[in-house]
C-alpha cells in the first residue's frame, strides 16, 4: 500500500521545444541559415528531426555532416554561437501566438488536479522563451541547459528537475517529443508520454499526437 501512495504520479515533466512551444521550427531556420552560410546545401528537415532534444555543439555535428569540410573546436564553438545569435534574433519575436493548442488548458487543469509542473528542456534558451510566451506563471520548477552538463538521451536534466520538485523519480511523468528525451525519461526511471510529429515511434508508455487530444489523465496519473 504505502508503495503504491509513493509511486503515484505527484509531477509532469515538460520538455520545451515542440512540446509547449513551435520553437522547433524556429531551431530549424537557424540551422539552415548557418547551414547556407557555410555553402551546406543539403540539411533538410529530417536532419532537423534528428537534432530534437541534442545539444547545441551536437546538433551543430548534425548540420556539418552534410558538408565536406572539416572545423576545428574554435571554429565549431563560432558557428554554433552564429547559430544561437540568430536563433535568439528569432525568439525576440516570440509571443503566446508560439504556445502549442492545448498546453495552457493542460497545465491548468493538471495544476487544478494537485500536480507540480516542471520543466525539463536541454536548451539554454528556456528562460528566455518562458518570458516570451508567457508560459513562466503556470510552471513551479525548470531545470534546463543551464543547470546541467549532459544533454538528453542521458536522464540528468530530468533527476534535477525531479529534484528541484522536491519528488522522486518514479513520481514523475516526463512528456516529450523526441526519441532522446523518451530514453532519457526511461534511464531516470519516470514514466513517459509521447507526443509531436513522431509520437508513434518515440517508444514513450503513453502515445498521443499532441496536448489537444482527449487524454485519459485519470488513468496515467492513477496507473
Ligand atoms: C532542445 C532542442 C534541440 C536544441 C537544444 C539546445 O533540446 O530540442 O534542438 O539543440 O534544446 O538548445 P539551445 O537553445 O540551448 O541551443
Ligand atoms: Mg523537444
Amino acid at each position: 500500500m504505502t508503495g503504491m501512495v509513493t509511486n503515484m504520479i505527484k509531477g509532469i515533466i515538460f520538455d520545451l521545444d515542440g512540446v509547449l512551444v513551435s520553437t522547433d521550427e524556429l531551431h530549424y531556420q537557424a540551422w539552415k541559415k548557418l547551414a547556407m552560410d557555410l555553402g551546406i546545401m543539403g540539411f533538410t528537415k529530417e536532419d532537423n528531426a534528428r537534432q530534437k532534444g541534442v545539444s547545441r555543439m551536437d546538433s551543430l555535428e548534425i548540420v556539418l555532416e552534410k558538408g565536406n569540410k572539416r572545423y576545428s573546436d574554435e571554429e565549431k564553438l563560432t558557428f554554433a554561437d552564429q547559430k544561437n545569435n540568430f536563433y535568439i534574433e528569432l525568439l525576440q519575436r516570440l509571443t503566446d501566438d508560439a504556445v502549442l493548442a492545448g498546453v495552457k488548458e493542460t497545465l491548468i487543469m493538471l495544476r487544478k488536479k494537485g500536480l507540480l509542473i516542471g520543466i525539463g528542456s536541454v536548451s539554454k534558451n528556456t528562460p528566455l522563451i518562458l518570458e516570451k510566451t508567457g508560459l513562466k506563471s503556470y510552471i513551479d520548477q525548470i531545470s534546463c541547459g543551464l543547470d546541467i552538463s549532459k544533454s538528453k538521451p542521458d536522464p540528468e536534466v530530468f533527476l534535477v528537475a525531479a529534484k528541484k520538485l522536491g519528488l522522486l523519480p518514479v513520481q514523475c511523468l516526463v512528456i516529450e517529443d523526441s526519441k532522446a528525451g523518451i530514453i532519457a525519461a526511461k534511464a531516470a526511471n519516470m514514466r513517459s508520454l509521447g507526443v509531436g510529429p513522431e509520437y508513434e515511434q518515440l517508444g514513450a508508455d503513453y502515445k498521443y499526437k499532441n496536448l489537444q487530444c482527449e487524454i485519459d489523465w485519470d488513468s496515467i496519473l492513477n496507473s
